[in-house]
């Protein structure tokens, strides 16, 4: 542990007598820190509560797949879920983490059952609805029906998106891998819906600051979306050829 970057001053402070309470609170005030606690964790050491704390808080911002599935009934569930993101583009394939606590919750088992699922994306416009949906309900209650959210057909599967959501995928899971407690969906995204006005279909080119995407941080904050540009990438000329790189 490095040194404090904080000094207690070597005389009493001025214009305060010794040992009154107001001094030892000044003096309080400008002690050095603690040494901060090691920056180095074994996770595999610390409660299961521990390490999702410090990983869900430093592995921001998370985007949010809300995810709709069909339950056995043929009504629809939606859960939220932030441990989320697209790992590639050819194929298109998305991977979200529902983790089996006390059971598989209701989305991994209905996509087990149906071998399909649509993540709708998130915006500020439905960030409540999002956040309401991932209340416990029971198995086979839809949230969709609890909350009075509206839905809209996708040319893909049968599983609907969220009418308000702004952009949907329609996915046919690939598979699911389970190491522990955590449960990963793959899945090959078949086909997407961006809200009209959001994307410029003949560019292929997304307004995101029309899009207000919304993302997850640790303790249960959010965040909303504020682009910058740093400017095109070095290119192959500056840091030598190699392959092209599509990305
Ligand atoms: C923004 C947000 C993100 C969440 N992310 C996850 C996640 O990545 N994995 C998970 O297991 N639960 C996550 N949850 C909790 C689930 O949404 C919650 O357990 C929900 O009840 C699951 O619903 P289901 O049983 O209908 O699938 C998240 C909750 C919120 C509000």
């Amino acid at each position: 542990m490095g040194p404090s970057v904080l000094s207690i001053p070597s005389a009493p402070l001025p214009g305060r007598a010794r040992g009154t309470s107001a001094n030892r609170a000044a003096r309080r005030a400008v002690r050095p820190r603690p040494p901060q606690r090691p920056v180095d964790f074994d996770l595999n050491a610390l409660r299961q509560r521990d390490r999702y704390k410090l990983l869900t808080a430093l592995v921001v911002p998370r985007p949010i797949a809300w995810v709709t599935t069909r339950n056995a009934d043929a009504s629809v569930n939606a859960a939220p879920f932030s441990f989320f993101n697209v790992m590639g583009a050819a194929p298109p394939v998305v991977a979200f983490g529902p983790d089996d606590g006390p059971g598989i919750k209701d989305t991994p088992h209905n996509i087990r059952k149906t071998g399909r699922f649509v993540v709708n994306l998130v915006d500020e416009a439905v960030a409540a609805a999002m956040h309401a949906s991932s209340g416990a309900y029971p198995r086979g209650v839809s949230e969709i029906d609890a909350l009075g959210l509206a839905l809209a057909d996708m040319p893909w599967g049968d599983v609907p998106r969220i009418a308000d959501a702004p952009a949907a995928l329609a996915c046919r899971e690939h598979s699911t891998i389970l190491i522990g407690r955590t449960r990963v969906v793959l899945g090959v995204v078949e086909g997407l819906y961006v809200r009209d006005g959001l994307v410029d279909a003949e560019r292929f080119h997304v307004d995101q600051d029309a899009l207000h995407a919304v993302g997850r941080l640790g303790g249960g904050r959010y965040t909303r979306t504020d682009a910058f540009e740093l400017g095109p990438r070095p290119s192959a000329a500056e840091v030598g050829e190699r392959r092209p790189d599509p990305g």
